[in-house]
């Protein structure tokens, strides 16, 4: 029997999960937490949708609890998200107080930084030297081939671009010691890639302090390119920043991102009886990504989206269907992908 992951990967980098704080409750959850994983994320519970309940009041209840386990098990915490365009749970936008007023007055905008920078400097505080990472903004790139930032955003409705300074600029201020990031989707999209390293390039020359960038990915059994993966790490690295994967999970289904815009372009669902090439598929690729995470000295942690297929995001986004993309099936026995992981054939 290989020693568990956190021990494998630990000349690595750190290795973690999302979790929600249910998972805390179930004696048999919280054990293999604790012997596998030696960092957490809050899947939304350090949302501002959870945490920024009304202007100046917080909820860090459910986060702390996160932290309070992880703790007492030698794992670190990384903090997700300071800034967001939705909220955690439900796909809708970013709680509305933080918008509130209205858009013609010249205070407008002022009314509202004031309240970002109270928000990011509040949280911030709170979990001072007790998570070593912050997501502090989350997506804030565009898809779209003539934009260069999400603009689909109420925080840029409200703003501009400028929302990310001040985002990053608070957040320094509160905690000189916690490493601040970018966190993105599909940066192996080589567009979006280009966009992402000259918004950090521009943000680095106006003296905004960044100290690495989040690869999310949200990846399938055969995409995107080993390739695109291992140069959206190295563009980072040639920067002098830090990486991190902070999503990572490999979804079942062979998807463009087509499906995200058109449901009817997704896929048809694989039912309960999944076939065996496909699950022998998927642990091939994750030791196909591991293998290229395990080169990359850049790298500092590596965070799954989940750890059993009881529970993740993917069985309802971006349609409800059966998908499997997890270390651990919904027993939380060790799949074909775990093996792979801990214990290269
Ligand atoms: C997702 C959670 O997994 C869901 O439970 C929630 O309903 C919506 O958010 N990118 C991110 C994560 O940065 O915060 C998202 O998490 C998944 C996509």
């Amino acid at each position: 029997e290989p020693p568990p992951l956190r021990s494998v990967m630990a000349k690595h980098f750190l290795v973690g999960t999302a979790i929600e704080p249910d998972s805390i409750d179930s004696p048999a959850d919280a054990a293999l937490l604790a012997a596998q994983f030696s960092s957490l994320t809050a899947e939304n519970k350090m949302k501002p949708g959870t945490i920024g309940v009304a202007e100046g009041r917080y909820d860090f209840e459910p986060a702390d609890k996160i932290i309070a386990f992880a703790h007492a098990h030698g794992m670190a915490v990384r903090g997700h998200t300071l800034v967001w365009h939705f909220q955690s749970g439900n796909w809708k936008e970013a709680p509305d107080w933080f918008f509130a007023g209205a858009r013609d007055e010249p205070q407008y905008r002022d009314i509202v930084a004031a309240r970002l920078r109270k928000y990011v400097t509040d949280v911030v505080t709170h979990f001072r030297g007790k998570v070593y990472a912050w997501d502090v903004v989350n997506e804030v790139i565009s898809d779209n081939s003539n934009q260069v930032y999400r603009e689909d955003s109420p925080w840029y409705r409200a703003f501009g671009k400028d929302y990310i300074a001040i985002a990053f600029r608070a957040a320094r201020a509160a905690d000189p010691d916690v490493k601040l990031y970018i966190n993105e989707y599909n940066t192996d999209d080589p567009n979006k890639r280009e966009k992402l390293l000259t918004v950090i390039r521009e943000l680095r020359a106006e003296g905004v302090s960044i100290d690495g960038v989040g690869h999310q990915m949200h990846i399938s059994v055969n995409r995107p390119p080993l390739a695109n993966i291992k140069q959206a790490l190295d563009d980072v690295a040639a920067l002098g920043l830090e990486n991190q994967v902070t999503e990572l999970d490999v979804s079942l289904y062979a998807d463009s991102g087509e499906c995200w815009r058109n449901p009817h372009a997704c896929l048809p669902d694989l039912g309960r009886s999944v076939p065996n090439d496909v699950m022998r598929a998927q642990a091939l690729r994750y030791r196909a990504v591991f293998d290229v995470f395990e080169h990359e000295p850049s790298i500092k942690a590596v965070t799954f989206w989940g750890y059993s297929d009881k529970h993740t995001w993917l069985s309802s986004t971006p349609v409800s269907r059966t998908n499997l993309p997890l270390l651990f099936d919904a027993d939380l026995r060790p799949k074909a992908a775990y093996w792979t992981i801990v214990d290269p054939a």
